[in-house]
């Protein structure tokens, strides 16, 4: 078979067999098949639309290019946690800690920030001294030793994703579900988890843009799951504002050691702990009410501050942060921005928001750029809060001011001020479940 005309049948609306979706993949990850064949086929992909045979066909073709993590040898049940990524999105930091002080195993290898989304790596490695590049037996020992490690994915898991998504990334073709789902479920089915619980973004700062695609890239990801023998449930949530108060790395760390004290902003707490508990009913079967007392106690008691210490501690990092948060880095300048009018806060756009991080250093435009771990941005006003002209609405936070003009046009513009605040949709919009 020719790639031309696996090309050419995807071009026509046709639906790849096996062996052609193997052909891409095989091509893609040693390299015999050129990036400009590639990128046809991707984008015809984009424009025609994948069958759920096809995708999980692409998924288990791109899980088999690389290895799969054996964890048969940790004592207990091991779930999986991923977020298709957002602004203040950090979930993960605060919930695998958690998880595991309420009896739950959670393995994660994450990514780093690229656009206007942040990375769980990029937010881990502002502690100072902690390591993201732990082998795979130094990863084996820490979730032995403390329940949880977050590393950085090795480059041995899903290579033909590594590869694809690069293309991806610069041809425009990034906005697929079944691409999105393959890439997504390629890498978590390499992790080997036995179980895994996705949190799938919808609105303004997320890929997912409406309800509709969210709902759809959730039913696609729970279906892979399933099929690749793990048991997988998709949350849906909300990401049109930032989530918790802070965006930027180390910023984050400090907010998610505010959640693990039990404090920290409600919207951010509720999600953490909702999180924790759909892991815990699948680690030990209980039922939602039983596993929120679990996750109650592990929070109120302090067991998850322990384990994020020690997970901080197992990584060759700076513990002592989680008592005095100013160990992190801090940026030496801050800018307010205040609010032009009287009203209600009726929005604060996350992409904008995430863009405006970015420039101050907080993220990255292009994979491999330097970030600056200090910088990011602190809202004092959250979606719904009365506010008088001339209050604080946010804080950036800055060492390098190159970007501070954007940045704070960027903000301003993020900033929606109105006589009322519109009727606010829940945050958490309800869970896909294995069927
Ligand atoms: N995250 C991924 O890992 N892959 C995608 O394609 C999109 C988001």
């Amino acid at each position: 078979m020719h790639f031309t005309e696996v090309i050419a049948r995807k071009r026509d609306g046709h639906a790849l067999a096996r062996d052609a979706i193997d052909l891409f993949v095989n091509g893609a990850t040693d390299g015999s098949i050129p990036d400009y064949q590639l990128s046809a086929l991707l984008m015809a992909i984009v424009l025609r639309g994948m069958d759920d045979e096809e995708t999980a066909a692409l998924t288990d073709a791109m899980l088999r290019s690389g290895v799969r993590v054996d964890l048969s040898s940790l004592p207990g049940t091991t779930v999986g946690k991923h977020s298709t990524g957002g602004v203040g999105d950090k979930v993960s930091i605060a919930l695998a800690p958690l998880a595991a002080a309420a009896g739950v195993i959670v393995p994660k290898m994450s990514g780093r920030g690229l656009g206007h989304t942040g990375g769980t790596l990029d937010k881990l490695e502002s502690i100072p001294g902690y390591r993201t590049d732990l082998s795979v037996a130094e990863f084996l020992r820490v979730l032995r030793d403390v329940g949880t490690s977050i590393i950085g994915q090795t480059a041995a898991l899903a290579p033909a994703d590594k590869k694809l998504y690069a293309l991806r990334d610069v041809t425009a073709t990034v906005e697929s579900i079944p691409l999105i789902a393959a890439s997504i479920m390629s890498k978590k089915l390499a992790e080997g988890s036995s179980a895994l619980v996705l949190d799938v973004k919808c609105g303004r700062g997320a890929f997912m843009k409406t309800e509709a695609d969210a709902r759809a890239l959730a039913r696609t990801l729970v279906a892979i799951g399933r099929q690749g023998g793990v048991r997988t449930v998709a949350l849906i949530s909300r990401m049109d504002a930032p989530l918790g108060r802070a965006i930027g790395n180390a910023l984050e760390i400090a907010e998610c050691v505010a959640i693990l004290r039990g404090e920290g902003p409600d919207d951010l707490q509720a999600l953490v702990r909702t999180i924790a508990a759909r892991m815990v009913m699948l680690a030990d079967g209980s039922d939602a009410d039983a596993a929120a007392r679990t996750v109650a106690r592990a929070l109120d008691s302090g067991a998850a501050l322990a384990r994020l210490q020690a997970m901080i501690t197992a990584h060759g990092g700076d513990a002592a942060i989680v008592d005095d948060p100013g160990r992190l880095p801090q940026a030496a300048n801050r800018r307010t921005v205040a609010a032009s009018r009287n009203g209600v806060v009726a929005g604060l756009d996350a992409a904008l928001l995430g863009a405006a991080a970015v420039r101050l250093g907080a993220g990255r435009e292009r994979a491999g750029a330097p970030i600056d771990h200090a910088a990011g941005i602190v809202l004092e006003a959250r979606p719904g809060d009365t506010i008088t002209r001339g209050d604080p609405v946010l804080h950036l936070h800055y060492n390098d001011a190159r970007g501070l003009d954007e940045a704070l046009r960027l903000a301003e513009s993020a900033i929606l001020v109105d006589e009322a605040a519109p009727a606010a949709p829940p945050l958490m919009m309800g869970w896909i479940e294995d069927q």
